[in-house]
C-alpha cells in the first residue's frame, strides 16, 4: 500500500550536520520526497504535534528540545511508508535501536534521537496537515520509479 508519512529531522540532526545523511537513507530506500520545509517550530505548534504526550514527565523537556533550533519538516511517500520510515529510524531509545538504523547508528540518548516519524497512517494525516498546506505537497513521478515499483 502506497502511503505518505511525516518525517522531521530534529534540532540535533540539524546542529550535528546529519540532515544530508538522514535524507540520503530515505532516498536510498526508494522513498519519494513530497515536501520539505526548514523552520523553527513555534512552541504552540510543537505542543500540538506532540499533544499525545501532554502531561507526561518528559513533555516539557521534549518541547524545549524540539523548539531549541531549526528542524527539517518533510513528507515522504512509498510502499508502507509509515512502518518503513519507523524501521529506518529504529527504536525510540538509541541504545535499544538496532545497528543499521538511524538512531542505532547515529544517536546516544532518547532525548536526542535525531528524527521523528509518524506512528500510524492516521497520525501521518494529522501531522502532514499540521505542518503543510495542500499546495506545498508536490505530486510528482520519477523515471527511476519503474525500477522501484512494479
Ligand atoms: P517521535 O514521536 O519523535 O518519532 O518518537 P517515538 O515515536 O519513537 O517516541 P514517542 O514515544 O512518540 O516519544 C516522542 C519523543 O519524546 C522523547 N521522549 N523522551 N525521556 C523519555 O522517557 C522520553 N520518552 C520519549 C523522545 O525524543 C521521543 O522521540
Ligand atoms: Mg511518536
Amino acid at each position: 500500500m502506497i502511503e505518505r508519512t511525516y518525517v522531521m529531522l530534529k534540532p540535533d540532526a540539524v546542529q550535528r550536520g546529519l540532515m544530508g545523511e538522514i535524507v540520503q537513507r530515505l532516498e536510498s530506500k526508494g522513498l519519494r520526497p513530497i515536501a520539505m520545509k526548514f523552520m523553527r517550530i513555534p512552541k504552540e505548534l510543537a505542543e500540538r504535534h506532540y499533544g499525545e504526550h501532554k502531561g507526561k514527565s518528559f513533555f516539557p523537556g521534549l518541547i524545549d528540545y524540539i523548539t531549541s533550533g531549526p528542524v527539517l519538516c518533510m513528507v515522504w511517500e512509498g510502499e508502507n511508508a509509515v512502518a518503513s520510515v519507523r524501521g529506518l529510524m529504529g527504536k525510540t531509545n538509541p541504545q535499544e535501536a538496532a545497528v543499521g538504523t538511524i538512531r542505532g547508528d547515529l544517536a546516544q540518548q532518547t532525548g536526542r534521537n535525531l528524527v521523528h516519524g509518524s506512528d500510524s497512517v492516521e497520525s501521518a494525516k494529522r501531522e502532514i496537515q499540521l505542518f503543510f498546506n495542500e499546495y506545498e505537497l508536490v505530486d510528482w513521478k520519477r523515471s527511476v520509479d519503474a525500477w522501484l515499483f512494479e
